[in-house]
């Protein structure tokens, strides 16, 4: 909802009845006397009545925007009654209709304030899987191939909740799946370089992944199974505790080597 466009639709009110008024227009006044028919009537009593109804701002505009309705309602009648000069009367100022329609704009512009800072106030939405210093192996390049792929494990994951198609899940999968082979195997390439003790019990795990993935993928296209976000919350759980169990002995035993 627009505010700052509500708050002029109803400044432009004044406007369409002195329209109304020289070319002897009829009006809907029946539905210009309701207050929940606009735009912001029926955002004031849909959509943000959960969200902000506890806020006085939003109480007070609705009362006052109900009077302005309902003066509003009585100066389309009287132009449909050809009462023109009444009409006229009744749009100047120091009228029910002028201060309905000032009270009704400050009202506005409270509530916009008020809904602005609350929203301000509302913490940023988190990532599915935030990078953590927690997770650091402190190795430059493991650190890096990590963040990417807890990047790619949340777009996975986004793409699932979002409802995309089976392609587009299957394709950001399949990415993840080759970027996941590749980081692999530049861990393994360092462990032989620096032939590394646990090198096997290290490799075995990534094979397992891997063909656990596999298998997940074969499955997706037979249609053996759906994409629930539990392979995510698997990922997840896989990478985040690979990392502090397993890739952590590997970046101590490389920093170790180059010393
Ligand atoms: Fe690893
Ligand atoms: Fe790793």
């Amino acid at each position: 909802m627009n505010l700052d466009s509500a708050l002029q639709k109803h400044a432009e009110w004044k406007t369409k009845f002195r329209t109304a008024i020289s070319n002897k227009e009829m009006l809907d006044d029946l539905t210009i006397a309701k207050d929940n028919c606009c735009e912001l009537g029926k955002w004031l009593y849909g959509e943000s009545e959960a969200l902000y109804g506890m806020l006085e701002s939003h109480k007070n505009c609705k009362a006052k925007h109900k009077i302005f309705h309902m003066e509003a309602g009585k100066i389309a009648t009287a132009i449909n009654l050809k009462k023109y000069t009444e009409a006229e009367a009744m749009l100047g100022t120091n009228t029910p209709y002028n201060k309905a329609s000032n009270e009704t704009g400050i009202a506005i512009v409270q509530l916009k304030k008020e809904v602005d800072t609350n929203a301000a106030q509302q913490p940023k939405s988190e990532a599915f899987f935030d990078w953590s210093d927690e997770l650091s192996v402190g190795n430059q390049f493991i650190d890096n191939d990590h963040k990417k792929l807890i990047k790619m494990i949340n777009n996975f994951h986004n793409a699932m909740q979002e409802g995309r198609g089976k392609e587009v899940i299957s394709k950001v999968l399949n990415n993840l799946f080759i970027y996941t082979s590749e980081h692999f195997k530049r861990e393994e390439d360092e462990m032989l370089r620096i032939k590394y003790a646990l090198f096997e019990d290290h490799r075995r795990k990534h094979q397992q992944l891997i063909s656990q993935v596999e298998n997940l993928q074969t499955d997706l296209d037979n249609g053996k199974i759906m994409l629930t976000t539990k392979v995510s919350d698997f990922l997840k759980d896989w990478l985040y505790s690979h990392i502090l169990q397993t890739d952590k002995l590997l970046a101590a035993a490389i920093s170790k080597a180059k010393s």
